[in-house]
């Protein structure tokens, strides 16, 4: 199976975690993006959607599918969206698709977090991935040293040459070099740094369950 074809595979499976009669947080990206097509099969049974992003927001209501503001609705059953990466405690790196401040915000607001993607982003230790990290850009240079002095390498994310803004009006900080064994204790502390808006490691709003597409279909891991 190609990894598209597993993408579409555990967006179907997330149907079986949406509540009837409830809304429903979503994610962002390309896997989110196979859950959302298959979402609108359902439309019908729940009120709607509260959406962590731009474009999933303009996915979602091109499908007809109402979507609700986080200030609208109280406490949401499910949040269902992707990772860069889940290790064996259901922690997580989010944010290649530069929505992981809004991704935080939902998954706050959420009781449960399935996670959704393919076998290829299950990890031993967070950190392979370059990590995602929303910062005020006049912070910008101080956070490149703080994550120096820790062995990292932060890049400001281009787009067309020049920084990525965030559906924040933010930038995006991309750091290399990383071994994240305790992620708790790393989110906390970076949380800390004057000027991080958002740190991309998600062990405080980790996973609950993973629907991982392998090539022996879904395996489901409960954390
Ligand atoms: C978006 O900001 C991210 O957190 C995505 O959830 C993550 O990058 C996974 O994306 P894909 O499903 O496209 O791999």
């Amino acid at each position: 199976m190609t990894q598209d074809e597993l993408k579409a595979l555990v967006g179907r499976a997330a149907l079986a975690y949406v509540v009837p009669g409830e809304i429903v947080g979503v994610g962002t990206g390309s896997t989110v993006n196979k859950f959302i097509e298959a979402l609108a099969s359902v439309k019908d049974t729940i009120p709607g959607a509260v959406s962590s992003s731009t474009a999933s927001t303009e996915r979602l209501q091109a499908l007809g599918i109402r979507v609700f503001d986080c200030n609208e609705v109280g406490e949401l059953a499910v949040y269902i969206d992707g990772a860069d990466e889940i290790d064996p405690r259901g922690c997580m790196i989010k944010g290649g698709g530069a929505a992981l401040t809004r991704e935080k915000i939902v998954a706050a607001q959420s009781r449960r977090f399935v996670c959704i993607a393919d076998e290829s982003k299950r990890v031993e230790v967070l950190g392979g991935f370059p990590l995602p990290v929303e910062v005020i850009p006049m912070a910008t240079q101080a956070i490149v040293r703080r994550f120096a002095a820790q062995g990292g390498e932060a890049k400001v994310r281009l787009r067309d040459g020049a920084p990525l803004v965030t559906d924040n009006g933010q930038h995006i900080l991309d750091v290399t070099g990383l071994r994240i064994a305790d992620a708790a204790g790393f989110e906390a502390e970076v949380n800390q740094w004057a000027g991080v808006v958002t740190v991309g490691v998600f062990a405080r709003q980790k996973a609950a369950v993973c629907l991982l597409g392998t090539s022996r279909g879904v395996v489901t891991l409960d954390f």
